[in-house]
């Protein structure tokens, strides 16, 4: 009997991850022979455990906390968003070679855009934090061409250092906090501030009725920062969608399909709000 194609999510801690729910949902639907495993490394031991798996005939992973900027370090390709972002999210293995891709941009801007029917092209676009995620995002945010993206973060010097990366583009600049005072299109919370079911330090008055704001986190309820731009008139979004559409990104990169993200993404919604 063929060995089924080895693919897995690499972590630590990795136990909650809904990512092998996610592809043997698509492996089923694409009709792929494909096993998709947790794969949890020890702290100090990524490497080693990527090896192991590629020796052992492993075709791809994904990687998530705390290993995305070491995948990047790793990967002996890397795609043009990996190295706008500086993190790996997904690897595939290949002749010897590994090629790094990051796939969370592109999934956020597949969730805004084709599943929530919001535009960001020629709009306003506010993006807060500029850690992974945020960095993640620039690069396919700015390739939907807005009139303007604004980066604000607790610690400034970090969203200023951002902006920098992406030298001269005059739709993108750095704000502070406290100088936001006008309404955006869209407002995006890359901040992890939801962990803790803070909200990070903007003005209401970013939020208007056409408002979108989208947190990269997601939760059975609405997150802190969802219920404050409702409060305030926005529409809200959570980020199960931008993780059922990084993973079709990935599936698509290792199998050179494109799996539906509709039923998926409506499956796991249901069985997180039965749980
Ligand atoms: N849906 C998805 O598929 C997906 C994918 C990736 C990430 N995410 C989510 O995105 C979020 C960020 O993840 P990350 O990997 O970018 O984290 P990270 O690299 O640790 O960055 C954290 C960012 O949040 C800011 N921050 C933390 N606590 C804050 C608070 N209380 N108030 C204001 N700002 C705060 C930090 O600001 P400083 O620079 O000042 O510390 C930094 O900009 C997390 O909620 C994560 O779950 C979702």
């Amino acid at each position: 009997m063929t060995k089924r194609d080895q693919y897995a999510v690499i972590g630590n801690p990795i136990a909650h991850s809904k990512s092998p729910d996610i592809h043997a949902r698509f492996a089923a639907q694409t009709k792929q022979s494909m096993s998709y495993d947790k794969l949890l490394a020890p702290l100090d031991g990524f490497v080693e455990a990527v090896r192991a798996f590629v020796q052992a005939g492993g075709k791809g992973l994904n990687v998530t906390v705390p290993f995305k900027l070491e995948a990047f370090a790793l990967a002996t390709t890397l795609t043009p968003r990996a190295r706008a972002a500086g993190a790996v999210n997904t690897l595939k293995f290949e002749n010897g070679s590994m090629l790094g891709d990051n796939t969370d941009g592109i999934g956020l801007v597949n969730d805004i855009v084709r599943n929530a029917g919001v535009a960001i092209a020629g709009k306003s676009v506010l993006l807060l934090g500029a850690g992974g995620a945020a960095r993640g995002a620039l690069l396919p945010l700015l390739d939907e061409r807005p009139a303007r993206l604004v980066v604000a973060n607790r610690t400034h010097a970090k969203a200023v250092e951002l902006v920098h990366r992406f030298d001269n583009n005059p739709f993108l600049r750095a704000g502070d906090f406290g100088e936001l005072e006008d309404v955006f299109d869209v407002v995006i919370n890359a901040t992890a501030a939801s962990l803790s079911s803070e909200v990070p330090p903007v003005s209401p008055r970013v939020f208007g009725p056409h408002t979108l704001a989208y947190d990269m986190m997601y939760a059975s309820e609405p997150t802190a920062f969802m219920r404050f731009a409702t409060q305030h008139g926005a529409q809200a979004r959570d980020g199960l969608g931008m993780l059922v559409e990084q993973a079709a990104e990935s599936f698509d990169l290792w199998r050179g399909v494109r799996p539906e993200t509709a039923a998926v993404f409506a499956e796991l919604r249901a069985r997180m709000e039965a749980t």
